[in-house]
């Protein structure tokens, strides 16, 4: 197993990004607050808010011919394109609708309706949106739905507990790339490639929601048919979500004004607003990979700055593990458990799920609060973590969720924080 990287980014690109993010080390309110909930919407680009609010004000509709809607059409057009770039969609289609869970329910749905009486495979440990997308799609297109089960040490998929429930009649195949609740990333290529060689027909959706901010996707690399990512969670703004849908799949009969080409899958006027805030996304990504290439080429940038982002975000879980000289690591204290992260080695995201000993997760999220560190409690009673908690037999998790423009400092924090919150317990670290 590879080593995990240590090194931070340098301090004059820490201070640089810092500064293009609101709230990152205050709350609305103006109080002192660190933002670990990342996992469950991240923190806001300044740039992406502010495009979002200027083309918003904009009255004009883009179908038209004047100065302004030609502007608000480009607008369209480089956002278009930016995700093409972000996803390296080279065929196929865009799509987008209100949020990420509608246009997975949309594509599952087609998929599954191209078809009767196969199977459809699916995983544990999938958000709802395609689990139950998978679910209902079975249900009404007369399919088999079949689960593939979680390892519980390390809170991913086996690719052989997929491959398994894969024969001639599999018309789907739905994967999570990064579980947002156990961290646990999964190698889509080589897990697309074993799922072909197994059935070259099947389709295979994957939901990148929680893995698109931190890590390179690339759908013609791991030629998989679908893809969904939401701006919110990587850095941008609620109220879209987007995806990519192959050749193959773009043209199935799905919702569409009859009028416009087989492969449009935007029902209605598009929202110039929610491009103008994903290209800024993009300008950001391009900003940290240019600061490592002398390359132009806007793909070659992101691919430079999320492979960055995805290394600082390694050095930043070292720091949680291990510590360092100003803090002890949670591995130090005995009083903490870390789920997933052991087994999965380099495969675990930037999200430590934790338990604590004579401490339920509830009580510990209050007390970070009181820290003034947000974090999140994962609980069986919440329909989205039940199914994936059972999955992974456990009850409960805190969840805390960084992303890269956390600092050493936000590391070392958290850190003294838990041992305050366990010695004030009673509950030796
Ligand atoms: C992994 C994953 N997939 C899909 C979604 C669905 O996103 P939305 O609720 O914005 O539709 C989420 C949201 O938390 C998620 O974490």
């Amino acid at each position: 197993m590879s080593e995990r990287n240590t090194e931070f980014f340098p301090q004059e690109l820490q201070d640089q990004l810092n500064d293009h993010f609101y709230f990152l080390k205050q709350d609305v309110y103006g109080n002192d607050r660190i933002f670990f909930e990342n996992a469950g919407g991240s923190l806001r680009l300044k740039a992406a808010v502010d495009a979002q609010a200027k083309y918003s004000a904009f009255p004009d509709c883009p179908e038209r011919n004047h100065d302004v809607a030609l502007d608000i059409r480009n607008v369209i057009a480089q956002g278009t394109e930016d995700i093409r770039l972000f996803l390296n969609a080279k065929d196929g289609a865009i799509a987008s609708s209100l949020t990420a869970s509608k246009i997975m329910f949309e594509i599952i749905t087609a998929v599954a309706a191209s078809k009767s009486g196969g199977n459809i495979v699916t995983t544990a440990i999938e958000h709802p949106s395609s689990f139950d997308a998978c679910q209902f799609a079975s249900e009404q297109y007369d399919h088999e739905l079949r689960v593939a089960a979680a390892d519980p040490a390390s809170g991913s998929i086996p690719l052989l507990n997929i491959l398994e429930l894969i024969d001639e009649k599999t018309v789907l195949v739905s994967v999570i790339l990064t579980s947002n609740i156990t961290g646990a990333m999964h190698d889509i290529k080589e897990y697309a490639k074993a799922i072909k060689e197994k059935n070259p027909d099947t389709v295979i959706v994957v939901d990148a929601v929680q893995g698109a901010p931190h890590g390179v996707i690339d759908v013609d690399d791991w030629k998989i048919d679908a893809l969904n990512i939401a701006p919110y969670k990587m850095f941008g703004n609620r109220g879209v979500g987007y995806a990519y849908l192959s050749d193959r799949i773009a043209s199935l009969p799905h919702h569409r004004l009859l009028a416009t080409d087989t492969d449009n899958w935007n029902v209605g006027s598009p929202t110039p607003a929610h491009f103008a805030g994903f290209t800024e996304i993009i300008q950001y990504i391009c900003h940290i990979g240019s600061y490592y290439t002398e390359s132009t080429d806007r793909r070659t940038l992101i691919v430079e700055g999320m492979k960055r982002i995805h290394l600082q975000e390694q050095a930043i879980l070292h720091r949680f593990l291990h510590g360092s000289a100003d803090a002890m690591g949670i591995k130090e204290m005995p009083a903490v458990t870390i789920h997933f992260e052991e087994a999965n080695g380099i495969n675990q995201d930037l999200i430590l799920a934790l338990t604590f000993e004579n401490m339920s997760c509830a009580e510990a999220v209050q007390k970070y609060g009181e820290h003034n560190i947000l974090v999140y409690a994962r609980e069986s009673s919440s329909h989205y973590s039940k199914r994936i908690l059972e999955a992974v037999e456990l009850k409960e998790i805190v969840r805390v969720s960084p992303i890269h423009c956390h600092s050493k400092e936000d590391v070392d924090a958290f850190l003294k924080t838990t041992q305050e919150i366990l010695l004030a317990a009673n509950v030796h670290s």
